[in-house]
């Protein structure tokens, strides 16, 4: 009797000890779950923290254009040799639409946006003007108005000529 006795008491703190160590793991599982969730809040606290104020650094530190600050965006139009005398070519330039123009005077860049209403403005090889269809405004090849409703000149862009190239070159 006493031997079964003391067999239960030593199954039973068997069975404690285990149903403890249980808890204890419990325990422990929660307090990683705990500080797993505790990073998580402070990672997720540190990324949005760093994305806000990259952001603003890049608001008022705008990155560089690749070869540095000065670089300007060049376009090469083409060589001389496809734009004769009278003639025009319209190009896409720093997101606009710019007529590249070759008359004696030498080769001359303007917005094609007319100054009006923003109608596309055509180049009359005939004349040597810019004209805009919608509502007849007349612009010289340096973008001046000539006539009509356009109220001021049309932006011009600075072209280079190199090793018989065109080259427009933004500022
Ligand atoms: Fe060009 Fe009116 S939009 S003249």
């Amino acid at each position: 009797m006493t031997t079964i006795l003391i067999f239960y008491i030593i199954a039973a703190k068997f069975v404690y000890s285990k149903f403890k160590m249980a808890e204890i793991k419990k325990e422990e599982d929660k307090i990683t779950r705990r500080r797993f969730l505790d990073y998580l809040l402070v990672g997720s606290i540190l990324v949005t923290f760093g994305a806000v104020v990259g952001a603003a650094l890049n608001f008022i530190y705008p990155p560089k254009k690749e070869g540095g600050a000065e670089a300007a965006e060049k376009l090469e139009v083409g060589p001389t040799s496809d734009l004769p005398e009278g003639k025009a070519k319209p190009v896409i330039f720093e997101n606009k639409n710019v007529m590249v123009i070759h008359v004696k005077e030498g080769f001359f860049a303007v917005d094609m946006k007319c100054t009006h209403l923003g109608c596309m403005v055509e180049w009359e090889e005939k004349t040597l003007v810019l004209k805009c269809p919608c509502h007849a405004a007349f612009f010289d090849y340096k973008g001046n108005v000539i006539s009509g409703p356009a109220p001021r000149a049309l932006p011009t862009y600075r072209v280079e000529i190199m090793s018989d190239k065109i080259y427009l070159v933004g500022t």
